[in-house]
C-alpha cells in the first residue's frame, strides 16, 4: 500500500513531466510510422533497393577514381570525336553527345545525318558505363554493343559498314600506329569498340556536392537540398531512381498512374519502349529509369524530350509515376536536391 501511495504521490508530483514525456513518445511514434508508410506505399520495386556499401542511404557516391588503361582512353577519346566514323565524314559521336552540353544535344529529339529526326532524346554519355543496360529501352547490353546502332544506322551517322570504317582508319598512319601500340591485331571493329567503350567508362563524374555529403561532409549541400532529398525519399522517387546513378538500374512503366501517352497524344513506335525489344504486353511503355546524375545540365527531359524544364519533369513524375500533385514548394526543394547531383569530369565541375 505504501508503495502504491508513494507511486501516486510521485505521479502527482511529476505529472506534468510524465504527460509531456508521453506526448513526445507518441508523436515520435506517429512521425516514424508516417514516414514508414509513405516509404512503403509504393512497393513493387522496394526489394530492388540496393542498400548502400558506403552509407545507409539508397543512393551511393560515384567512386572518386576508376582504374582504366589510359592509352585506350586516349584512343577512344579521339575516336569518339572522329567524323570518319560517319559515312560522309560529317558527324562524330560527339555531335549528339556534346561535353559542353552535359553529354547530350539539348534538343527535344535527336537529329541525325541530313536532319533525320531520331524521335527520342539523346541521353548523356556521362556515367553511361554504370548503366545496367544501354538505350531508353535497354536494347543494348553493353557499351560495346551500343556502338553498332549509331554507326550502322543511315539516319544517325550515315550507315557505314564496319569494313568501310576500318578501311578509312587504316589509311591514317597515326591511327595505325596508335592501334598497334595497344592491340596486337591493330585496327579492327572490336578494337575500335573497345577503345570507345573504355573512353566512355572514363566519363564518370565523381565529387558531386551530394556525394561529398554522403561521404560525411555535412555542409556540402544546403539545408534546402537536404529537405529536397528527404522529399525525394518520402514521395517515393527513390524507389525507381536509386543506386549510384540515381537511376540506370531498372525498367519501369511510364504512366503507372494515368496514361501519359493518351494525354500527350500522337503515340509513335518509340513510345512503346521496351515492348519494341521483347514484344511482351507487360513491357508496353516501359523504359529504363534514367540516371539523374548531372540532370541540371541535360534538358529537355524524358525519352520524348517533352519536359522542357526540370520543374516540368518533376511534376510529370509526381502525376504519372506516383499519382500525386506535388506542391510547388516541394518541387522547388526536390530541384535543389537534384542540382547537387552535378559532378566533376577530369577534376573540374561539369
Ligand atoms: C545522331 C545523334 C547521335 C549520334 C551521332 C550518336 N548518338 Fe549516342 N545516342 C543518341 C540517341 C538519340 C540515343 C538514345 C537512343 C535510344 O535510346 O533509342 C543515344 C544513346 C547512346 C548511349 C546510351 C546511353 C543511355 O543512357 O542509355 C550511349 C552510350 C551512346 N549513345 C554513345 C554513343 C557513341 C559511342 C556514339 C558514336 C559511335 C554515339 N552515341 C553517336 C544519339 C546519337
Ligand atoms: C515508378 C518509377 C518512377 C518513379 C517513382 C519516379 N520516376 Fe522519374 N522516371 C522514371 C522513368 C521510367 C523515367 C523515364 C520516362 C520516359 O522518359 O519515358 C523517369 C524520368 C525522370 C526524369 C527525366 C530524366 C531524363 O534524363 O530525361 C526526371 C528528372 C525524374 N524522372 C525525376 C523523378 C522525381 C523527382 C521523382 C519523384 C517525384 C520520380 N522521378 C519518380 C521512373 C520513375
Amino acid at each position: 500500500m505504501a508503495r502504491v501511495l508513494s507511486f501516486t504521490s510521485f505521479f502527482q508530483k511529476y505529472r506534468k513531466i510524465y504527460i509531456l514525456g508521453l506526448f513526445f513518445c507518441l508523436s515520435a511514434l506517429a512521425a516514424l510510422s508516417i514516414t514508414y508508410f509513405r516509404e512503403q506505399s509504393f512497393s513493387p520495386v522496394q526489394s530492388q533497393i540496393n542498400l548502400s556499401l558506403v552509407t545507409n542511404e539508397p543512393i551511393q557516391p560515384i567512386p572518386v577514381k576508376i582504374e582504366l588503361d589510359s592509352r585506350r582512353v586516349e584512343l577512344g577519346k579521339k575516336l569518339f570525336h572522329e567524323p570518319k566514323l560517319s559515312s560522309n565524314n560529317s558527324m562524330s559521336c560527339a555531335s549528339c553527345h556534346d561535353f559542353t552540353k552535359g553529354g547530350t544535344e539539348r534538343l527535344a529529339t535527336s537529329k541525325g545525318m541530313n536532319g533525320h529526326n531520331l524521335s527520342v532524346n539523346s541521353p548523356t554519355v556521362f556515367n553511361s558505363g554504370f548503366n545496367s543496360r544501354q538505350f531508353w529501352d535497354g536494347r543494348a547490353a553493353t557499351l560495346e554493343e551500343q556502338i553498332d546502332t549509331p554507326i550502322l544506322t543511315v539516319g544517325e551517322m550515315g550507315g557505314s559498314s564496319w569494313s568501310d570504317i576500318v578501311k578509312k582508319l587504316k589509311q591514317d598512319s597515326q591511327y595505325v600506329t596508335a592501334f598497334r601500340q595497344i592491340y596486337a591485331d591493330g585496327v579492327t571493329q572490336n578494337n575500335i569498340k573497345n577503345a570507345i567503350a573504355t573512353f566512355e567508362r572514363s566519363l564518370y563524374t565523381p565529387n558531386a556536392p551530394f556525394d561529398k555529403y554522403l561521404r560525411g561532409e555535412e555542409n556540402a549541400i544546403t539545408k534546402e537540398a537536404k529537405e529536397g532529398y528527404n522529399l525525394f525519399k518520402s514521395y517515393g522517387c527513390v524507389t525507381c531512381h536509386q543506386g549510384m546513378l540515381v537511376g540506370g538500374n531498372m525498367f519501369q512503366k511510364f504512366g503507372i498512374f494515368g496514361n501519359y501517352f493518351a494525354d500527350r497524344g500522337n503515340v509513335i513506335k518509340a513510345d512503346l519502349g521496351r515492348y519494341n525489344v521483347t514484344n511482351n504486353e507487360l513491357d508496353r511503355h516501359v523504359f529504363k529509369v534514367p540516371s539523374l546524375r548531372n540532370i541540371a545540365l541535360t534538358s529537355p527531359y524524358l525519352h520524348d524530350g517533352n519536359a522542357k524544364t526540370l520543374d516540368q519533369a518533376i511534376k510529370l513524375m509526381g502525376k504519372y509515376q506516383l499519382g500525386v500533385e506535388i506542391p510547388q514548394q516541394d518541387v522547388d526543394l526536390i530541384m535543389k536536391f537534384l542540382i547537387t547531383l552535378t559532378g566533376e569530369y577530369e577534376g573540374k565541375p561539369l
